[in-house]
């Protein structure tokens, strides 16, 4: 366990997981977050790639006010996810926001389900974003934990077979590959305009620990340069399952009232399934990231 003193209180961080991952106490999201603790969360943020804060009893406005810290809140690009009453948040809920439970058949569910797989957010921008915060506010008891995987770790221990077919190379990454993956809605022609396909390295540098780590986003790579179709879909359906051995995977099991917030340049995540007819109201900000992806 680590100390960092600071004007507010004392931060403590312990390590959660082999792989990944730190509680952090001693932070109250709802004030407002001084420089020595400013320091001291992101010194942990970029050791450890997930934090997790258990017990910030947070309004919506206190998520986005925390957030602003560390970077501008993404707006998301369609209303059945977004909120709307607080437009920086991205709802992970199978409850609408008058409180009822949706039908599994309703396109938010549909769309939220594909959370399933792993992924990291928003890699279809030209400027991914730098991370998330998301705040468990009914969380469930019949799955729905949440799982991080260290990228940087998978990149070091690739085997060689993968790592020659990954160096150098680009994946496309679109948001409208979604829908293809349980045979949902296709998207409208506005949602497919809102957010045409890009192309990321398959290895970045991160902007701030210099430390290279694989990049892929399972749920929107439909493509990867210089492959045919088949083979590229194959060395995805690879890397995802390597990504997810349990060697570089941190499993958070919610509480209310937890905040978890990661590193989306150096890790992917997915939820495990759960009861679609237990309530889980899960509210998430993005940070917009600082540029474009740096290829390693
Ligand atoms: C997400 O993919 O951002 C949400 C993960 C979760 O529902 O636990």
């Amino acid at each position: 366990m680590s100390h960092a003193a600071s004007e507010q209180t004392r931060i403590t961080v312990r390590p959660l997981g082999a792989a990944l991952g730190a509680e952090v106490r001693g932070i109250d999201m709802r004030a407002p977050l001084d420089a020595a603790a400013f320091q001291a969360v992101h010194d942990a943020w970029m050791t450890h790639l997930v934090l997790v804060f258990p017990e910030q009893h947070i309004t919506d406005a206190e998520h986005v006010a925390f957030t602003r810290n560390f970077g501008e809140p993404e707006i998301f690009h369609q209303d059945i996810i977004k909120s709307a009453r607080v437009r920086e948040i991205f709802r992970v809920s199978n409850v609408d926001e008058d409180g009822k439970l949706m039908a599994r058949s309703n396109p938010t569910m549909q769309q939220i389900s594909l959370a399933e797989f792993w992924h990291t957010d928003s890699s279809y921008r030209p400027n991914p974003c730098m991370g998330s915060l998301l705040h468990g506010i009914e969380v469930s008891r019949t799955g729905g934990e949440t799982h991080f995987t260290n990228m940087y770790a998978v990149y070091e221990a690739l085997p060689d077979t993968l790592r020659r077919q990954v160096e150098g190379r680009r994946a496309k990454h679109d948001f409208g590959h979604l829908h293809t993956l349980r045979d949902l809605r296709p998207l409208t022609e506005a949602e497919r305009a809102a957010m045409p396909p890009v192309w990321q390295p398959m290895v970045r540098t991160h902007p701030v620990t210099g430390r290279k780590s694989l990049y892929i986003s399972p749920i929107y790579n439909d493509a990867i340069e210089g492959m045919a179709p088949a083979e590229a879909k194959q060395l995805i359906a690879d890397l995802a399952e390597f990504a997810g051995e349990p060697r570089f995977v941190y499993p958070h099991r919610w509480e209310t009232d937890d905040v978890v917030m990661w590193d989306n340049r150096c890790t992917m995540h997915q939820v495990t399934p759960y009861d679609p007819m237990e309530r889980r109201v899960m509210h998430r900000t993005t940070i917009v990231g600082e540029g474009p992806v740096m290829a390693a």
